[in-house]
């Protein structure tokens, strides 16, 4: 396995595409309203995408047939956009959106909540959120890749959620997946050196219930085994010498979470 160093030329790019892809978010998650098909969403989330000058990565990837990955309630992730299913008021839907700009790829996905929904929901959203900042606190050079992965895990678990294994994180940059794969459960292993330049995308999805998942007949949607609810967080991530650079946030939310420092 080799991770690759991106040059200050490519950094730039990856801060483009990061920055663009937070408004991507921030515009889509606007619009979201009980009653919207799962395709209406993928459709909006196309065109805002595009009329940033950038390419949605995922349309064709390995044959996924959409540009924004909607994940409702029980389904983890590669939820498939379908204009038969319509988003309820209570219902929590993930969107994993990638954008490619000046042929550098951003990652990330937010769990919204649509109109009121139930504590146990909203509660999960956020620590699923909260997972990814417990995470990243190892995300720095002179860490090792699974110090961001025990930290994910023990927080998530300790609320007694299941933190998914079949599926990871990975390295991002030219390619949407690099090296190296980031899981998010535990690992006895202590992972790759982190070294500054590398970009990651660092991904939990997190279940109220077991870890469990399966794969649903049109082999991409994941879904949690015993039914319960899952959540996604995500975003790409610029590993330095100090604090790690979160490439796909917004000004408002990097703003929350320097204020919450
Ligand atoms: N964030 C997801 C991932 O890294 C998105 C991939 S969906 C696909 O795997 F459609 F592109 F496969
Ligand atoms: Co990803």
């Amino acid at each position: 396995m080799s991770v690759s160093i991106k040059s200050a030329r490519e950094i730039e790019l990856m801060r483009a595409a990061g920055k663009i892809l937070a408004k991507v978010h921030e515009n889509l998650g606007k619009e979201l309203r009980e009653g919207m098909s799962t395709l209406d969403i993928d459709h909006l989330g196309d065109d805002i995408i595009r009329s940033y000058g950038c390419i949605p990565s995922f349309k064709n990837y390995n044959g996924y047939p959409a540009s924004v990955c909607v994940s409702v309630n029980n389904e983890v992730v590669h939820g498939i956009p379908t204009k038969k299913r319509h988003i309820r008021e209570g219902d929590i839907v993930s969107l994993d959106i990638g954008v490619i700009y000046k042929g550098y790829h951003s990652d990330a996905a937010r769990t919204h909540g649509i109109g009121e929904i139930s504590e146990e929901a909203a509660l999960l959203i956020e620590r699923t959120r909260q997972s990814f900042f417990e995470g990243i606190k190892y995300a720095k050079e002179g860490h090792r890749l699974h110090e961001i992965s025990n930290a994910i895990s023990a927080y998530a678990e300790s609320f007694g959620y299941g933190v998914v294994r079949d599926l990871v994180g990975h390295g991002v940059g030219t390619h949407l997946h690099e090296d190296p794969q980031i899981p998010n459960f535990a690992q006895k292993s202590r992972g790759v050196r982190l070294r500054a330049g590398m970009t990651l995308a660092i991904e939990p999805m997190i279940n109220a219930g077991r870890f469990d998942v399966e794969w649903q007949d049109d082999n991409w949607t994941v879904v949690t085994q015993d039914g319960s609810l899952s959540a996604h967080y995500e975003n790409t991530v610029l590993i330095t010498s100090g604090e790690p650079e979160i490439l796909s946030l917004t000004e408002t939310e990097s703003s929350l979470v320097k204020a919450s420092e």
